[in-house]
Formats: C-alpha cells, structure tokens, sequence
C-alpha cells in the first residue's frame, strides 16, 4: 500500500463529504479513537525510515485540515442557527462555539503600561492593604485628627474592634510609608491599587477608583529627578513628547506641593498630585537624614483612561458593560 496515495485519497473523500454529511458523524469517523486519521497514523511505524518524515508530515497536515475544516463547519452552522433565531440552542458541545478571548479591563491595561513606564525608570511596584488603619492614611501622612484637611478624602470607616480605627484607604499613599518603615533609601516604588472615598457619584467622581503612587526616596532626588521622571511618564503615556508644568498646591505630606497638568490635544489637564515628601512623613518612615530628599505623586488611573479614550462619565468603567469595554479598545499589550 502507498501510504501517501492513502492519505491524499482520505483527504479526498472526507472534502466530499464535508457538504453533505454532520459535522459531529464526520468528526468521530475520520478524528475518533478509532477513526481513519488514526488507523492511517498506525501504518507510521512500518514505513522506510527515509520516508518517516515526508508520511509523518503528511498525515499531521490531514488531521489539521480535517480539525479546521469541521470548526468552520460548526461555526457556520451555529451561525445560522443563531440568525434563525431558534429558542435556547444548546450545542452539543461547547468547544463549537466561537471563544471570545478576553483582554484587560482599560484600567488594568493603563495601570499595567504606567508600571511597565516606571519599572523602566527603575521604580518597583509594591502594594499595601485596601483596608488601612487611621494612622497610615492619616496621622503618619502628617494629617492629625481634628486637621481641616481631612475633609479633602471622605472617608469610608470600617468599624473595627481593637483601638485602631481602620477605613477603607482613601488614596495609596499610604503605602508609601509602609514602605519607608521597611526599606532604608534608595527608594524608588510605584504602588497601584484600589481607593475609596464616601462621596456622591457623577460624570467624574466615583465611590471606587484606583490611583497610582510614585515616590523616590534618595540624596540625588531633587524638584528638577522629580520634574524629568514625570515628563518622561507622560511622554511614554501618551506616545509622544509631552510638555508639563507644575501648579503650587497643598497636600500636608508634600512641601512644597504640586498639581501636574500636562498639554494634551492642546490643552492642559491636570492629572496628578505631587510634591517633594514632607521631613514628617520621612520621619514617620524613620528615615531622618537631612541628607537625603523624596519626592511623591499620586493620580488616577480612571481619569487617565478618561483622557486617552475621550470617555466623559466615569461610572461607564466599573459599571461591568461589556459592550463598553470592547468599545473602549485598550487591548493587552
Ligand atoms: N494622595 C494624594 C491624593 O489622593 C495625591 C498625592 C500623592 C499628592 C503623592 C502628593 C503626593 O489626592
């Protein structure tokens, strides 16, 4: 028997019967345990070495064929099932239906790229819990209880048994000084993560967002490191050179303080907190060198996908429409 003229005739014969015949009969006789693929698959030992190869090849070239020519098949037949609008078809098994491959959600996507930016400026990410004691998210930012700035992160409580009040954290900088209490400078972290804040929704505010924290901790680190890292974070951001400038502003944890605004499309947005880190919140980390300096910021992601994708309300990205997040297009990388 010429084991090649026996497959190029299987071949042959199953095109034949591709039109005519089920898709699932012609998937047990030709791919079956027990089917022609593999009765012709048994004949491989017997062949002349020299000729391993060529069969070998040409019978895995059948099976992928006969695999790919009944997946359309079934594609298209769940197909016009489907235009036909029969009630509930429930195929006789799953792997006949198209798969959708999932991707990230724009937010992790964005908070993927900014870390991937920063890791490439050596800055690593770390995390810190979601639910945070008063004294990390308030006190040790140099926020005590009773300051009027308090009121800026409404706050969700969480009540709690032991003599620490906890809540749910109302931005990531606390983890900055988690990390201060552990890692002795150079310090360079990026902490992303999810915060909370007890305020009524509209087009830009939600209950739950997520920011991303940066800070830089060393005898080197002076306004001018921190204004070239955050022109460099842009730049890369958004695909090209990006023009930024520093507002005064106020945060008890910086001094001085700053809004970032970048110039986008022509404009100039405001996107992120920052400010050269407080001596008390360096001390709260215990690290008291006059020597050395830090700087900080901290931003929203959800307003950055905003900007990217021309989005105007923010309660579309955690509001689980899928229809949204396709639209919204930011594939993995
Ligand atoms: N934590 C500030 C906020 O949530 C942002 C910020 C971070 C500002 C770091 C300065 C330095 O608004």
């Amino acid at each position: 028997m010429d084991i090649l003229q026996e497959i190029q005739n299987t071949s042959t014969e199953f095109q034949s019967r591709l039109s005519t015949s089920e898709p699932e009969v012609l998937a047990q006789e030709y791919l079956g345990r027990k089917g022609k693929v593999a009765q012709l698959f048994k004949h491989l030992p017997m062949v002349d070495p020299e000729q391993k190869g060529n069969v070998g090849q040409a019978l895995n070239q059948l099976k992928q064929e006969i695999e790919e020519s009944l997946n359309q098949q079934n594609h298209k037949s769940v197909a016009s099932n489907t235009s036909q609008d029969l009630p509930n078809i429930i195929p006789p098994s799953l792997d006949q239906l198209s798969q959708e491959v999932g991707h990230l959600s724009p937010v992790t996507a964005t908070m993927f790229r900014l870390q991937d930016i920063l890791g490439s400026l050596g800055f690593s990410v770390v995390t810190g819990p979601e639910i945070e004691t008063e004294y990390y998210n308030f006190d040790a930012l140099n926020i005590p209880d009773e300051h009027p700035a308090r009121d800026v992160w409404d706050t969700v409580w969480v009540s709690s048994t032991d003599s620490q009040k906890s809540l749910l954290r109302t931005h990531t900088s606390p983890v900055q000084i988690r990390h201060m209490e552990k890692t002795k400078p150079p310090i360079r972290i990026v902490a992303p993560g999810r915060v909370y804040r007890y305020e009524s929704t509209d087009a830009t505010h939600e209950t739950t967002f997520h920011q991303i924290e940066g800070l830089m901790v060393d005898t080197t680190t002076s306004i001018a490191t921190f204004k070239g890292v955050i022109k460099e974070i842009f730049s890369k951001l958004f695909d090209q050179e990006i023009e930024i400038r520093l507002r005064p502003s106020h945060f008890p944890f910086t001094e001085p303080s700053f809004e970032i605004d970048v110039k986008f499309n022509n404009r100039w947005l405001e996107i992120a907190g920052a400010g050269m880190v407080h001596r008390s919140v360096l001390a709260a980390g215990n690290i008291t060198d006059p020597a050395v300096q830090g700087f900080a910021f901290g931003m929203g992601i959800e307003r950055i996908v905003m900007l990217l994708t021309g989005l105007d309300d923010i309660r579309y990205i955690h509001s689980g429409d899928l229809r949204f997040v396709y639209q919204l297009g930011i594939q993995k990388n």
